[in-house]
Formats: C-alpha cells, structure tokens, sequence
C-alpha cells in the first residue's frame, strides 16, 4: 500500500499566468525564430531553475516543442537532455541551440539567396508529395496554397537543396525562416485542433515575390541579428549533442542511470491536438513527410493526446478521480468521437510509463515540474492534474503542490462553465 498525503493546491496565478505561454519568446532572441502556441516561455523555465536551492547539473525535457527549456539552460550553462518527436521542431531545436554559426558566412548566404530569388522566373516543378490538398488543380474547389504563393515556395526550396554541402549547419535556419511563414502565406489558420480556412481565402493575393521578400527579411532581419548578438558570447555546454529525435515513451530509456536533477516539461495536453495535423503545412512543405504511411507512423509515435487513430484499450491506473471520470464517460450517450474514452486511458497509461521509465535516470531528490492543463469530456472536466500527480504517486514520487497557473476555457464542444485550470505539478523523486 503506498501512503500519499494529501495534494497542496497552490494559486499561482499571479506568479505564472503570463509565463505558461509562449508569447515572451516572441521578444526573446532565438526563442522568436518560430512561434509555438503550446510553448511555454523561457521566464518560466528561469524561474523554476531559480527558485532550487543550488543550480541543477542536469535538466531534462521528455518534450521538447520547440526546445525553450534546454535553449535557457543552455543560455544559464545547465546541461540539458531533451527528446521531441516532431522532425520539423526538432530541427528548429537545433537551429536554435548550434552555437558556430559564422553571421558572415550566413550574411552572404542571404545575399546568394536573394540574388537567386530574384532572378527567379521559371516554375519549379510541384513537390512530390501524395497529399493533394496543398495545391491549386483541377477539379479542386479550395486549396491551401495559391499557384504564386506555391511558386514562391518551391523557389526557395530549390535554392535550399543545392547549398554546398559545406554549408549545411546553415540549412536549419532556412528551415525555420521558411517554415515561420507557411501558415502565414496559406489559405488557412491554426484553429486550436486543426487547420480551417481563413475568412475570404479566395481573395488572398500574396504573390511570388512577396514570399521571397518575406523569407529574405526574416533571414536577414530576425536570424542574423539574433546570431550576431549571441555571436562573442562564450557558451559553457552544448545542449545541441543532448537532444534527441523520436518518441519519448521509448527514449527515456536511453539516457544515463541516476544523472538528472530536474525536469521541467509540458507533455501534449489531453486536448486531442494532434500535432502532426495542426504542423503538416511544415511536415509536407519542408520534406519531413511525403507519404500518408510516413505520416501515420509519426502520428503514431505521439503520446496518446488525440483521437485522429484508434487506440486499442488499456488497462488505466487505478486512481480514484480517473475511475470516476471513465465512469462518467461510459454513461455519456453520444461523445464526439468515440475513441475518448481509449484515448484518457492511453493517456494516462503513457504518463505511468513515463514515471517508471524515467525514474533510474533521476537523482535521489530529483525536482519534476510538468505543465498541464485539465481537460473536459461529455460535459465534465477531467482532473488531469490530480491524476498525473497520483499515478507519480505509486511510481516512487512524492507530490508536493500543485500550481494553479490560469484557467482557460474548455473546448466548444463542451458546454461547461467553469473554465479548465492550468497547472504545474510540482513532484520530488522520493529518497528510498
Ligand atoms: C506542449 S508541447 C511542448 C512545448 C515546449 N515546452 C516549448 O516551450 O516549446 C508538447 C510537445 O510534445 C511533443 N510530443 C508528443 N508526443 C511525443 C513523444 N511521444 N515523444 C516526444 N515528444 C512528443 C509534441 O510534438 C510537442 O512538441
């Protein structure tokens, strides 16, 4: 029998409600190179390393967005071990934590660049990819990228693919400039789960050379002067050899025995994001992805958050408030999808393995601090928070708190009035 005490609630309100999102690092060098909704901000990151009682040696981010928490480590010289799923963010990742660039050799690769785009007239043939969304053809009624806006595109990719091969730790930085402006240039928008077209898309009139300049400027403007200013400044470690590409719930496994002090993280939320979905402009335009099979396979690496593929059953942890909440769901007589329910097992499922696999790796009094927000269902909120903190509980954690960051409001599917809290569960690997 494990004993647990009871779980603090904090209201942190004052202290973290602008901190748990990722609108700081929009002013941030590096951190502004692409902007992640479902980021934190590096202030938030500052504060937890601040408030330890000596600096942690060694961090850890089982998942990493687009690598806010090893980027501050690595500015404050902590060690950071990361793992992200996503190809495309982990490539932003390493743009952002390589520190040779040389801002000369980039500032005359932009010129190159420009030169090449301007001369610019021929059409590049359509990228070689099953999905026939993306583009203007026949017998289409709506597409995602006009016929200039697809040209623009498709020049600076043929400009990217030929750079010498000596140039190549540039590479990632046209990546992210190129990929910062997609959804920008699109006919669509991010609309929390999925992408939907933007009011009067038919009238969008961006044209070629407006993409080029969009990309160029960026490059110039943005990048460069980012990695000047970071240009003569002596870095103590290089979180870039510490991160690692794939799926977290395997990867844990990988990193050394009783060698992390502290985890700062924010797993997907059971929200049923499916980032590949709400990311494919990004997955299919920059070449991550060109086949429906590639796609799935990535879709199906992700923590289970999502309801986009079937998720066989699982047995879930026996948590009191989990029990209660599948109760709930089973007497629900039409839920949006019926996946749900196999999907907060899954969840839940995925965090207890998580737990377990993790815990080697820490250090006896290892901090965990893991962003969450609660989630609601058949018009009842799941207490994922609480959950989380008890399934820690019986895997050889202690729960000290339970942060309330914000609240924010539940999905429009559910009519719930009360709004879903944000937290960050504050546990403490227990010193046997
Ligand atoms: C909430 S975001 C993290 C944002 C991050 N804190 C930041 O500020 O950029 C969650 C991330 O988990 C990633 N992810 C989902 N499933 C994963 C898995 N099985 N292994 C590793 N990363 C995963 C997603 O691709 C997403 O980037």
């Amino acid at each position: 029998m494990i004993e647990t005490k009871e779980i603090v609630y904090k209201d942190c309100r004052e202290l973290y409600s602008d901190l748990v999102s990722f609108t700081g690092n929009k002013y941030q060098p590096l951190h502004r190179w692409y902007s992640l909704v479902e980021g934190y901000s590096s202030e938030f990151v500052r504060r937890i390393l601040g408030e330890q009682e000596k600096m942690p040696e060694v961090c850890f981010d089982p998942f990493m967005g687009v690598g806010t928490t090893a980027l501050t480590c690595q500015d404050l010289g902590v060690k950071c071990f990361g793992i992200e799923n996503s190809p495309f963010f982990y490539d932003v990742i390493r743009a952002k934590l390589r520190t040779d660039y040389d801002p000369y050799e980039f500032a005359v690769l932009i010129d190159e660049f420009e030169a090449y785009l301007f001369s610019c007239e021929h059409s590049q043939p359509l990228p070689e990819i099953e999905t026939k969304t993306l583009f203007e053809t026949e017998g289409r009624e709506r597409w995602i990228f006009n016929d200039p806006v697809r040209e623009g595109i498709t020049d600076i990719l043929e400009k990217m693919n030929s750079l010498p091969v000596s140039f190549n730790k540039y590479f990632n930085l046209f990546k992210v400039a190129l990929g910062n402006h997609l959804v920008g240039i699109s006919n669509v928008f991010r609309n929390g789960k999925c992408l939907s077209f933007k009011k009067n898309w038919q009238y969008n009139n961006i044209q070629r050379k407006e993409v080029h300049k969009l990309f160029i400027d960026f490059c110039r403007n943005v990048i460069l002067i980012d990695i000047r200013s970071k240009a003569n400044i002596s870095v103590r470690t290089h979180n870039y050899v510490n991160v690692f590409r794939g799926d977290s719930r395997e990867l844990v496994n990988n990193l050394p025995d009783n060698t992390i002090d502290i985890v700062i993280t924010s797993p997907p939320y059971l929200n049923s994001r499916d980032y590949t979905d709400i990311y494919r402009l990004e997955l299919w335009m920059l070449g991550y992805v060109s086949k429906f099979v590639e796609e799935r396979k990535l879709r199906s690496s992700a923590l289970t958050s999502h309801v986009q593929i079937a998720v066989e059953e699982k047995d879930s942890p026996n948590i009191p408030e989990l029990n209660e909440f599948l109760d709930h769901l089973s007497t629900v007589p039409s839920l949006w999808n019926k996946n749900i329910p196999n999907m907060v097992k899954g969840y839940f499922c995925d965090m207890q393995s998580i737990f377990e696999n993790l815990h080697p790796k820490l250090k006896p009094g290892a901090m965990l601090y893991i962003n969450v927000s609660n989630s609601a269902y058949g018009n009842k909120i799941c207490e994922v928070d609480t959950i989380i903190a008890k399934i820690a509980e019986t895997k050889g954690y202690e729960a000290l708190e339970i942060r309330t960051a914000r609240f924010i409001n539940s999905s429009k599917q559910q009519s719930i009035a009360s709004k879903l809290r944000e937290s960050v569960i504050v546990l403490k690997k227990n010193v046997i």
